[in-house]
């Protein structure tokens, strides 16, 4: 397996050398050959050079079999240009119109909702990833000045609508799920949320099987936080899936565990973890390196070594179920004795399974 690497900035850097140390391990300890290159596209490249990728970058990032990504993002690139080009240009040039967020919490101590246990909080949000209010369409008129108006449009297309929400339903049917719920504004957006109504009815009525459900996005914010347990597989728009991906990270216990994948089924794909580059914590060693690593296992589990995939996400619940974690899930490791931690629990389970 052929995997590009790109640490990025910030804490971007520091999650990515736990997240490759335990993939490394991974490969080891089940005689598979991962070769991993690292790309130095981040803020620093940029500032020095003036490029944020190569030209032919996206055509490089094809030829592998996957793509990892720490995190983007730099004070000292205000507009955010390099990690759009990285980040979010990687997602539409690699047409990764699947954003698969899992939320699911991984030790009943980790939520911080009242009473809440693992089985509580266990269900996919699948945020549409190449459209919506993320695609740049707009402008800014007579900038700076009293009169300025800025204009940025959302883009929902058929096609994309189509093929994010029939996934959705096609994932709850090879996985086991019961129910699919999309959430959209089509209240006060009545043109392009119109769309989203009536495919999420088109689609649903070709799974008589799944439970269709429809709830507003502002509504659903409340019900994640009320009672998770309700639901299964979340369909959403590119704005309204981040958003409600950083509150599912809060009820895992927070954004240092969250893992995702960018898909397009069947062609090269790109996992980071939901966090950014949290600038204040970059370098200090006490980042959690957890989302970046359960990354990993998404990324193995895609690729078809579903084994390597378990191996890891079991080593990690059991260092969180010890209490072997950065801080901010309650532990007194720092980011590398963390990722030492999981990445020596990978070689337990091989002795494990030996014996
Ligand atoms: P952030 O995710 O970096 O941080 C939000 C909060 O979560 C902070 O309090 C931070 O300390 C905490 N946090 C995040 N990851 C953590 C981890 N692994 N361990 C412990 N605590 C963690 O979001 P932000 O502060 O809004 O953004 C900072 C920069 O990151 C911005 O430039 C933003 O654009 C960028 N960003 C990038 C990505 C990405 O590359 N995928 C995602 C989100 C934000
Ligand atoms: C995420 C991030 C990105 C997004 C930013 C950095 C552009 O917040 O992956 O959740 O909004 O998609
Ligand atoms: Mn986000």
């Amino acid at each position: 397996m052929k995997v590009a690497v790109i640490p990025g900035d910030g804490i971007g850097v520091d999650v990515t050398v736990e997240a490759v140390k335990v993939l490394r391990r991974a490969g080891e300890v089940f005689g598979r050959s991962i070769e991993i290159e690292m790309l130095p596209w981040n803020a620093d490249h940029y500032l020095k050079t003036g490029i944020t990728m190569p030209a032919d970058g996206y055509t490089m990032l094809r030829q592998f079999d996957a793509v990892f990504i720490g995190a983007l993002g730099d004070p000292r690139v205000p507009d955010n240009r390099h990690a759009r080009d990285i980040l979010l240009g990687t997602r539409f040039e690699l047409d990764l119109y699947v954003n698969y967020r899992p939320v699911q919490l991984l030790d009943d101590r980790l939520c911080p909702l009242k009473g809440r246990k693992t089985a509580d909080v266990n269900f996919i949000v699948f945020r549409e990833n190449t459209e919506g209010l993320y695609v740049g369409v707009g402008g800014r008129f007579k900038a700076g000045t009293e009169d300025e108006i800025a204009v940025q449009e959302e883009i929902n297309t058929y096609k994309g609508v189509e093929r994010i929400i029939r996934h959705a339903f096609e994932f709850a049917h090879a996985h086991g799920r019961r129910k699919v719920c999309m959430a959209d504004k089509s209240n006060a957006m009545a043109e392009g949320h119109a769309l989203w109504q009536r495919v999420f009815k088109e689609v649903a009525q070709q799974h008589p099987d799944i439970q269709s459900r429809h709830v507003y996005i502002d509504a659903l914010a409340l019900l994640m936080v009320q009672d998770p347990s309700q639901f299964d597989v979340i369909v959403t728009n590119n704005m309204f899936g981040d958003i409600i991906t950083d509150l599912g990270a809060a009820l895992q216990g927070g954004l240092g565990v969250a893992p995702s994948g960018n898909l397009h089924p069947g062609r090269t794909s790109m996992f980071e973890p939901v966090h950014g580059s949290a600038p204040p914590l970059a370098g200090r060693n006490v980042a959690n390196p957890i989302g970046a690593i359960l990354s990993t296992a998404l990324m193995l589990d895609y690729a078809g070594f579903e084994r390597e995939a378990a191996a890891i996400e079991t080593a990690v619940r059991e260092s969180v179920a010890t209490g072997h974690t950065t801080t901010d899930i309650g532990g007194s490791l720092g980011t590398r004795e963390t990722g030492d931690h999981i990445a020596q629990l990978i070689v337990s389970e091989l002795k494990h399974h030996a014996n």
